[in-house]
């Protein structure tokens, strides 16, 4: 197993289990806190301006002052990198939180925040690129700030077990019937020849790979209709997809009982998976059959 490294507020680069935290922290009492994952392959972080953009974006939404610019951020990012001497496919899952303080649900100004990061593999799961995955369906039960990426994930947590009890990769989540996105990825609907998604409202979080879906179906010349569709249209729909950092762009033949157009990952599906490829500059492919 790889020891990596760690980032600390001081710019240091640790054994990662060498770190601890008091246990009055607000990111372990209150969630108090936000997070990044970041997709590797290679040893290249992919979408990584994306990345850090948000996260600062998620940072200053809840009022923490990251005490770093964004290139040193960035640059710590790639030393993080270098120090592991990573080269395989992979993440870096990273996190700032408030910092540590005596507990009171008001927080003092002066608290300097903790921030970490840590790289681990992460092959690309070939199978079920190749054939798609079942979901179920859940009500989206979280607050009305989804797009800060915070710590508090409880509500995604208990959907992602839900779907994992019910042998599903995935939980599709509605207001009302209303669907937002996954617990940990966006969700799009596809008929006749147009991809429907929720638009990148507060109800969601904006995903990096979703930005990425975007650009791909732009230059494909394929409509992108940013509509929330309901829960009853994947009755009707030709395709559907997920996407995220760590599952790309995922064929979803199954949402609870009903089977997705002909229960087979569908052709516009493939033409993302295969620009995803050439955007993340994959070498070794394996979509093959399109
Ligand atoms: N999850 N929606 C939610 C609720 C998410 O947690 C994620 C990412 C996404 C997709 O975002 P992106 O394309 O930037 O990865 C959408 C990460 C992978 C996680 O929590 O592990």
């Amino acid at each position: 197993m790889s020891v990596y490294s760690t980032i600390l507020t001081q710019s240091e680069f640790v054994d990662k289990d060498s770190l601890s935290y008091p246990f009055e922290e607000r990111g372990l009492q209150f969630g108090d806190g936000v997070y990044e994952v970041i997709r590797i392959y290679k040893g290249e972080y992919y979408l990584l301006k994306e990345h850090v953009d948000r996260l600062y974006r998620s940072a200053e939404a809840i009022k923490i002052k990251i005490p770093y610019h964004k290139e040193k951020m960035t640059d710590l990012l790639h030393q993080l990198m270098e120090k592991n001497n990573m080269k395989n496919d992979g993440k870096v899952y990273m996190q700032i939180t408030r910092g540590s303080a005596p507990r009171d649900h008001a927080f003092p100004y002066e608290v300097t925040p903790n921030i970490y990061a840590y790289l681990q593999d992460l092959p690309r799961n070939e199978k079920i690129l190749e054939n798609g995955v079942k979901t179920i369906s859940q009500r989206d039960v979280r607050w009305e700030n989804c797009y800060i990426k915070s710590l508090n994930l409880l509500p995604n947590v208990l959907a992602k077990q839900t779907a994992k009890e019910n042998n599903c990769y995935e939980a599709i989540l509605h207001r009302d019937g209303v669907v937002t996105e996954c617990s940990s990825s966006n969700i799009y609907l596809v008929k006749d020849g147009k991809v429907y998604t929720h638009p990148a409202t507060n109800n969601i979080l904006h995903g990096c790979v979703r930005m990425a879906v975007e650009r791909f179906l732009k230059a494909e010349n394929i409509p992108l209709i940013e509509e929330a569709f309901q829960i009853e249209d994947i009755q009707h729909a030709d395709e559907m997809f997920l996407s995220s950092s760590t599952s790309e762009v995922l064929p979803v033949i199954q949402l609870d009982n009903v089977v997705v157009g002909n229960g087979e990952p569908g052709k516009i599906t493939r033409t993302l998976q295969r620009a995803y490829e050439q955007d993340a500059k994959i070498t070794d492919k394996l979509i093959k059959n399109v």
